[in-house]
């Protein structure tokens, strides 16, 4: 049997997504896992949460309610090892471990870090920066190595992390033997990039977002906020400029997106664009909501679902992290 391409990414917890999230990221990450020759690894990494708030509220509903979500938009926890990142302490413990051997210069160099500083400009550089900043890119080298991954798909903005993966592993293997797999980053090219509902890149700093969870009502509200130019109906108008078409894209089969394509140069209105929009919302994510509200009101499922992945992938980690410890010379005395 050949042996399955192990995929793992991981998810911070912090915040509901939002459509964008649904089309660029949760869907495709479904889909992909659904791959034969893969063997997937999604977790929620609640320990990152801590390093973008310190609200104890926020940090623990963050978790259920993204659990909840890609369960609701069909991710099947019997084919992809769905765990929490604070279930498996092995990771914590590989931190520590590769942190001692990862040079401070190295972690310098890391774009989140560095934004922070920059920011702080010349009075006190390290003004409000934590050391879980700092050690960021050491925690998700621990992610990604206490399980030997081959792939890691992220966005863009992650490459440099799983590109310190590789330098981190690379000089843990030349130290201590052959322990790590280095891994390969995988870019998810077109993730994230619908527009919001003024135009910009839809993203929660903008606060332009549509939450994948809204009631009807408020869907139908949300979607009629979108901006439009001033074309009157009756009169041609552009697809490619329309944030309209273009989320409608994002979720039709391509004989619905040519047919809006086809009512844009006839001339529809505005108005009619929404309501279209917001009924083919409905149609895909009404169901999603239903599902969601089912595993929200059911938190001992969905405990129960986020145990047996931790189960299976200690059963992965274990023996990698005592190899570790091995290599390093922390095991028992008569070894
Ligand atoms: N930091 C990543 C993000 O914000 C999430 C993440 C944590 C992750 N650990 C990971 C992604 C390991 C891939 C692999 O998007």
């Amino acid at each position: 049997m050949v042996k399955k391409t192990r995929v793992l990414t991981g998810i911070t917890t912090s915040g509901v997504p939002h459509i964008g999230n649904l089309a660029g990221a949760i869907l495709p990450a479904i889909e992909a896992s659904q791959n034969k020759n893969a063997e997937s690894f999604l977790f929620l990494a609640d320990y990152h949460s801590l390093i973008k708030n310190n609200d104890p509220k926020l940090t623990h509903t963050s978790s259920f309610e993204i659990a909840a979500c890609w369960l609701a938009c069909g991710l099947d926890p019997e084919e992809v090892i769905f765990y929490r990142q604070s279930d498996i302490p092995h990771i914590m413990e590989l931190t520590w471990i590769l942190g001692c051997l990862t040079s401070k210069g190295l972690l310098n160099r890391a774009h989140a870090y560095k934004a922070a500083i920059a920011e702080n400009k010349k009075e006190d550089p390290d003004k409000g920066i934590t050391m879980g900043l700092f050690n960021y890119p050491v925690l998700m080298a621990a992610d990604i190595l206490i399980f030997n991954a081959d792939k890691v798909p992220v966005g863009q903005d992650q490459k440099q992390h799983v590109e310190m993966t590789r330098d981190i592993a690379l000089r843990f293997n030349h130290h201590y033997g052959e322990v790590f797999t280095i891994p390969d980053v995988s870019i998810e090219e077109n993730s994230g990039t619908l527009p919001g509902i003024d135009g910009k890149k839809m993203s929660k700093s903008y606060k332009n977002v549509i939450p994948i969870f809204l009631n009807t009502d408020d869907l139908r509200k949300r979607i009629m906020k979108i901006k439009t130019d001033s074309k009157e109906p009756g009169e041609p108008k552009d697809i490619d400029e329309s944030s309209i078409f273009n989320i409608y894209r994002a979720f039709a089969t391509k004989k619905q997106s040519e047919e809006l394509a086809h009512k844009y140069k006839e001339g529809l209105a505005w108005g009619e664009a929404k309501e279209l929009l917001f009924e083919l919302l409905e149609e895909k994510i009404g169901p999603l909501r239903q599902n969601y509200e089912m595993f929200i009101e059911d938190r001992k499922g969905l405990e129960r679902i986020l145990h047996s992945g931790a189960e299976k992938a200690l059963d992965v980690s274990t023996p990698i992290i005592n190899e570790v410890r091995h290599a390093v010379g922390i095991r028992g005395f008569e070894d």
